[in-house]
């Protein structure tokens, strides 16, 4: 008898179909598994034997050939044993029905239970892509699965509950989302601005990253406030639309970092992984390629705090993702590209010691040591980072000070002020790469980066002086644009520049 179940796997971010095809046929007692699987798929032999045993299903002792098709695609991960389980139970006639129009994912435990699965947001994507009407995920994974429309999803929690289902003894009520998408949704931050005394110029510096999205570097002494503003960043990023949530979310559901009491991640990313993280966390990258920091920081920020004691080699794998937005990962089997559009701010001291550069306490390292710390960070790294901010010590009457500074709602309302004349700006270029100032390519600062006389006569200047790369030329006009966007202004003006110019690094020494 041959059965057969359809599927899908995993490949990136995306879902492709898989085919589960069982036959029996006469002889010893044995399974066997064909079409390129790895371990754990080869083990799930074992664990569905088990699972339609104890389900109180006979296990057919025939001769089992399970074959997973296309056979050049490579089957990786746990997800097939439900799918295996159904086309045994099929071949054998303990479940008769047409399965032609579903797609089937789960993994099993050996009692039955049906277990979470890695990406069900993909996978009911592609489902209805490929025209399924049907839908069976674990249970935990169906409120992820439902985000997507016009395709039944039903959430399974053990087999044999699947198996009365499609014998028609007791069916499983489709699972519906009736969440409701409110961009409005008043969030509460750990830290806000407000919390944050005195530090106008390091606010300020923050809100014209998160405008434009534009990469910070701070460095300061230490107890000088860069982790709390770091924490206090998330409360001023501007919120999520429904799209972009979504493809957060499906980054998330690959990764395997979804909760399951929420579906769907409804804020800006704000990921600070620690300095020990290893290549491929932080990248992505692994046995069964994930994504990585990088990528679930997607449309959010990444802080990379203490940067300096990132290995080298995680800090320059960066650069090509901080230029391009995605990452590739290249494996024997081909290349997997995960977005990854984030916003860079690491914080960092000035030297090892920590005091060089403060006006209070004395610096006891030598200009070598100094200087030794900060290469630490590669050339260029720096020459990606727009606004490089020292970051001072709060003077005791600031700290004191039982006035509030400005909140954290006021900032961010005008960070998504600026963030709407980019849209209305680079909506009609029809490029979906470029959202906000920080994704202009050449082309688009030729376009809308243009300068008054004075302003061409300072930058031209500044580049001599300055000895900027022609990269830092365009990433200084780029963050005028959202200087200038910020203060509602159509041209950039000089005063815009100059600012800019400011958070340009300065020379050690
Ligand atoms: N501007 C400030 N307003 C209120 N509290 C502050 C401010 N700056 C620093 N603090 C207090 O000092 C603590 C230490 O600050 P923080 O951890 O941000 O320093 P840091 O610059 O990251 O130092 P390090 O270089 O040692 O990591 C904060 O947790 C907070 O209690
Ligand atoms: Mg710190």
């Amino acid at each position: 008898m041959l059965a057969k179940v359809h599927s899908c796997a995993l490949v990136g971010l995306a879902a492709e179909p898989i085919h589960v095809e069982v036959d029996i046929a006469s002889g010893l007692e044995r399974i066997t598994l064909v079409g390129l699987p790895d371990t754990a798929v080869r083990e799930s032999s074992e664990r569905v034997r088990a699972a339609i045993s104890n389900s109180g299903y006979f296990f057919p002792q025939h001769r089992l050939t399970v074959n997973l098709a296309p056979a050049d695609l490579r089957k990786e991960g746990p997800a097939y044993d439900l799918p295996i389980a159904v086309g045994i139970l099929a071949a054998t006639r303990q479940v008769l029905a047409n399965l032609e129009d579903a797609l089937i994912v789960g993994e099993l435990s050996l009692d039955g239970g049906v277990r979470h699965v890695n990406g069900a947001l993909p996978m009911a994507t592609a489902a209805r892509k490929l025209g399924y009407h049907r839908l069976f995920v674990p249970a935990t994974d169906a409120p992820e699965a439902a985000l997507v429309e016009d395709i039944a999803i039903y959430p399974v929690d053990t087999l044999a509950n699947l198996v009365k289902h499609l014998t028609g003894e007791r069916a499983i009520q489709p699972f519906v989302n009736n969440f409701a998408f409110d961009e409005q949704r008043p969030t509460n931050y750990p830290v806000r601005m407000e919390d944050v005394k005195g530090q106008e110029l390091a606010k300020r510096a923050l809100e014209i990253a998160c405008a434009g999205g534009h990469n910070v570097l701070m460095k300061g002494p230490p107890g000088a406030g860069k982790t709390l503003l770091s924490r206090a960043l998330p409360s001023i990023l501007p919120r999520l639309i429904l799209a972009e949530a979504l493809d957060v979310t499906r980054i998330y559901s690959v990764a395997g970092v979804l909760s399951p009491d929420e579906p769907l991640i409804r804020t800006r990313p704000f990921r600070a992984p620690h300095h020990t993280i290893s290549h491929a966390g932080l990248v992505g990258g692994g046995q069964w390629p994930r994504p990585g920091e990088i990528s679930l920081s997607h449309y959010g920020v990444l802080f990379l705090d203490e940067v300096a004691e990132f290995s080298s080699k995680s800090l320059e794998a960066l650069r090509q993702p901080l230029e391009d937005r995605i990452i590739t990962i290249s494996r024997a089997a081909g290349s997997l590209t995960f977005p990854a559009n984030f916003v860079l701010v690491a914080a960092l001291n000035p030297c090892p010691c920590g005091y060089y550069g403060d006006d209070r306490q004395e610096c006891t390292c030598s200009m070598n040591m100094i200087q030794r710390y900060q290469k630490r960070i590669s050339g260029p790294l720096m020459d990606r980072i727009d606004i490089h901010l020292d970051v001072k010590r709060v003077p005791f009457q600031k700290l004191a000070d039982v006035a509030q500074g400005e909140t954290s709602t006021v900032i961010r309302q005008r960070v998504e002020a600026a963030r709407q004349i980019q849209a209305a700006r680079f909506a009609p270029l029809g490029k979906p790469h470029v959202l906000i100032n920080g994704d202009m390519g050449p082309a688009e600062v030729q376009q809308f980066c243009d300068l008054e006389e004075t302003g061409k006569n300072l930058l031209r200047a500044a580049v001599q002086q300055m000895n900027l790369s022609a990269r830092a030329y365009h990433r200084v006009l780029k963050l005028s644009r959202t200087i200038a966007d910020l203060a509602g202004a159509e041209q950039i003006q000089t005063q815009h520049l100059a600012e800019a110019l400011q958070y340009r690094p300065r020379e050690i020494g």
